[in-house]
């Protein structure tokens, strides 16, 4: 049997569902029930009746599926699959923070771990940021809007609204330059230029659309242009390909690769399922007062 072939009697045998980021590498995304964004894999972990999921992303993400589906199995297959921009605040320095605001709204992006999503009113994803903004927070006075800057600059530019921000950002993201960009358009210049709204707000400011990853790829479906400069980690490029055969994308930068996203392989997926290993725990506590601020999320763009 190959090793596609353990996997798919195994995940049936455990009765089991495999979540796939989009950056993934794309032999794990082949092998998927489903590839999608942060927020289509919180939503597709919500609902599933399968009894294991396996989730091959980053931890938060995991943790994120664990929240919203205590009862279940969940499994990531690499337990040092992390995400940097989510390890740069803390719910002590989040505390900190509002302690020094004490009557502001709080909004966290979902790339954040379980205790700094529990001190929070509200989660996003860069799919819904504006929309939670907008239709969630339109009364609230004050915003702390945690942790990544660059995805609040680009919030409060569309919202017209001003934030209490936190210095995190994406060490992927940021590596994609404006001289980058600049480049590819010359090179290419029929090409449409879709950013990722966690991308410096220089090069936010030279995109045609700014976002999010499953956003890219339901855009480039509907779009009448046949050429794409894509500023985001390069995973989604097999995606991207895969869905649309007849249009061409190009990556500005040859660096925008999360190391964390491509930890996961196949034989961790075999392993994952073989010894329901690393299972994913939450605190009941902390689960409980993450999962309303997601559930908040939820009500509104589910
Ligand atoms: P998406 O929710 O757009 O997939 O983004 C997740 C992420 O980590 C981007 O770096
Ligand atoms: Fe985190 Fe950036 Fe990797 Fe996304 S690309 S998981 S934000 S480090």
């Amino acid at each position: 049997m190959s090793l596609v072939e353990k996997i798919m009697s195994l995940k049936k045998e455990r009765n089991a569902i495999i979540l796939v980021h989009n950056y993934q590498i794309p032999e794990v995304q082949d092998i998927a029930d489903y590839v999608g964004d942060s927020l289509g894999l919180s939503i597709q972990a919500s609902k599933t009746s399968a009894d294991v999921i396996v989730f091959c992303g980053v931890y938060f993400m995991a943790e994120t599926a664990k929240i919203l589906s205590p009862g279940k199995i969940v499994l990531i297959p690499d337990k040092d699959a992390g995400c940097p921009m989510a390890n740069m605040i803390t719910a002590e320095k989040l505390r900190a923070l509002k302690t020094r605001h004490p009557g502001a709204k709080v909004l966290c992006y979902v790339n954040t771990t379980a205790d700094v999503k529990a001190e929070c009113d509200f989660c996003c994803t860069s799919a819904n940021a504006v929309k939670m903004v907008n239709q969630a927070l339109h009364d609230a006075e004050e915003i702390i809007f945690v942790p990544d800057k660059y995805l609040a600059d680009y919030v409060a530019k569309k919202t017209g609204r001003k934030f209490i921000t936190w210095q995190g950002y994406c060490p992927t993201h940021v590596k994609i330059l404006p001289e980058d960009i600049k480049r590819a358009k010359k090179e290419h210049p029929p090409a449409e230029v879709l950013v990722h709204p966690e991308c410096t707000p220089q090069v936010v400011a030279l995109a045609d659309y700014v976002l999010s990853t499953e956003g890219m790829c339901r855009y480039v479906k509907s779009s009448q242009a046949r050429e794409f400069i894509i500023g985001t980690e390069e995973g989604i490029l097999h995606r991207l390909k895969k869905e649309n055969p007849d249009k061409f994308f190009y990556c500005p930068s040859d660096c925008a690769i999360c190391p964390n996203m491509k930890k996961i392989t196949l034989e961790k997926v075999l392993w994952a399922l073989e010894d329901l290993q690393f299972r994913v725990e939450v605190p009941e506590e902390i689960a409980e007062r993450a999962r309303r601020s997601i559930r908040n999320m939820l009500d509104i763009v589910d």
